[in-house]
Formats: structure tokens, sequence, C-alpha cells
């Protein structure tokens, strides 16, 4: 896929993976960047390209995402990057639930408010930034990897449902990058400008699954000879 002339729109753009992939779009020719933050004023000063346009959004409250669908329908190409990981596995649903409405049902309400607006586009496509977790639980932050597992099945009934309107669907499965969302983590990590580049690369691409790092070709290669060896290798942690 061809950048040129795309509209393109990015969740969660105001750090991490998000605003690199807004930096890495801006290389390319794309005509427009929605970036999306649940507080636009986190995004000042952040993009000096007059292509950027803040949108207001957060992806858990339907009436938002609605109404960004109707603003913004011009939209070709859609980044769902926004999620969060609070940790655990068992014990109160609390964070559970606060993951699983932002990962799963925010990313669900984006797909399904904006598929008509990428079908009146001429197809268009949809990328979902999921996990390496998607294919394999890491218990420390189980529930987390739960949600992204269920994103991946989005990703593929998306593809199965979609493509008949002429849109591209993507899923992209890092394994740990350096952003807010791991601070602290004590593991060799991506950097987020790498693994933009390799997203966008890959969208260029048109591949439809999207391993943008080191770690996640490797454990998707273990997950492909031995996948019950890396379920108790990622069990330990
Ligand atoms: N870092 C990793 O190791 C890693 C690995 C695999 C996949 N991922 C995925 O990559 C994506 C980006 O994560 P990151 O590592 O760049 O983390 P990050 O720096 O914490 O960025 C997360 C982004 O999501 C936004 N967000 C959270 N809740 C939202 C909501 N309800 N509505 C709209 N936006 C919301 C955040 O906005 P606020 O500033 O308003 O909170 C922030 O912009 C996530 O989907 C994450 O699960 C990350």
């Amino acid at each position: 896929m061809d950048f040129t002339s795309q509209v393109v729109m990015v969740t969660g753009a105001n750090g991490g993976i998000g605003s690199a992939i807004v930096n890495e779009l801006l290389k390319t020719k794309a005509s427009k960047i929605y970036a999306c933050a649940r507080n636009t004023d986190s995004l000042k000063g952040m993009f000096s390209d007059s292509r950027v346009q803040p949108v207001e959004l957060d992806i858990t409250k339907q009436e938002n995402v609605k109404s960004a669908a109707a603003k913004c329908s011009d939209v070709t190409v859609l980044i769902n990057n926004a999620g969060v990981a609070m940790g655990g596995l068992l014990g109160s649903q609390e964070k559970a639930r606060i993951e699983i409405e932002v990962n799963y049902f925010g990313t669900h309400s984006m797909c399904t408010f904006f598929a008509p607006v990428l079908k009146n586009n001429g197809g268009g496509c949809i990328v979902n930034i999921a996990s390496l977790l998607s294919f394999v639980n890491m218990p420390s932050i189980g529930t987390y990897s739960a949600t992204k597992a269920a994103v991946h099945s989005l990703t593929q009934g998306l593809r199965g449902i979609l493509t008949a309107q002429g849109t591209k669907i993507i899923g992209v499965y890092p394994g740990p990058v350096e952003t807010r969302a791991t601070k602290g983590l004590q593991m060799p990590m991506a950097k987020p400008d790498d693994v933009a580049a390799e997203i966008v690369i890959g969208i260029i691409e048109e591949r439809e699954e999207i391993f943008p790092d080191k770690m996640s070709k490797e454990v998707m290669q273990g997950l492909a000879v031995d996948p019950k060896a890396v379920e108790r290798q990622l069990g330990s942690c």
C-alpha cells in the first residue's frame, strides 16, 4: 500500500509506539494524520508538521468514537494503537475490566464505527496493534495477555468480513518495547522508533501479520517449533 494521499488515524498518539508511528508516517506522502489522544493538550509541541491534526478521543466512549467517525469521514487507514497494561492475573477484576474495556472493546468500537467510513473511501486498511502476548500468556500481565488474544481474534474475524469491502486487515504483534507501559521492566526491549519503522514498512508491504522486533520474531519461531516450551518459559515471567 502506498501512503501517498492517504488519510491516517492513529489512536493513543501522544507517546510510546503511537507517537513514533505518527513520526514515521510523516516521512511518507500521507496527506493527513489524525493524532488521537484522550487529552489533546498532551499532543502540544509534539508534531510540528501541519499534516497532523489532533483529535480528542477516548476509545472506551462509544459516543466519542461515533462522533470521531462522523468528523473524520475521510480516514483511509485506521491504526488502533491505544492500549493499557495494568499487571496481574488472579485477584480483583478492577484492572482487568479496564484493560478489556480499552484494549478489546475500545478497538472493537473503533472498527465498528470506522468500517463504513473505510468502505465509503474505497476500502482502506485497519491496523490493530495487538501483542506477541496474543499468542502466549505472560502471567505477570496475564489479564492484558488475554485482552490481546481477543484483539488477535477480532483481527482475524475482521479479515473474514471486511475483505469483501476492500478493507485490508493487519495485525501487529510486538514484543517488549521501551515505553511508558514497560517502565521498570527488566528485560531487553526494542525502541519505539524502530518498531514504528517496521510497522510502516509492513503496512506498505501489506503484510497481514507484522512482527516488528527481534523478540517477537524469535518467540514466534519458538511457538512454531514447541509451543508448550514457550508457554512454560513465559509462565514463570
Ligand atoms: N510497550 C510494549 O512493550 C508493547 C508490546 C506489545 C504491544 N504493545 C501495545 O502497543 C500499544 C501502544 O502502547 P505503548 O507501549 O506505546 O504504551 P503507552 O506509551 O502507554 O501508550 C498507550 C497509549 O494509549 C492511550 N490510551 C490509553 N487508554 C486510552 C483510551 N481509553 N482511549 C484512548 N487512548 C487511550 C494512552 O493515552 P493516555 O496518555 O491518555 O493514557 C497512550 O497514548 C498498546 O496497544 C500496547 O498494548 C506495547
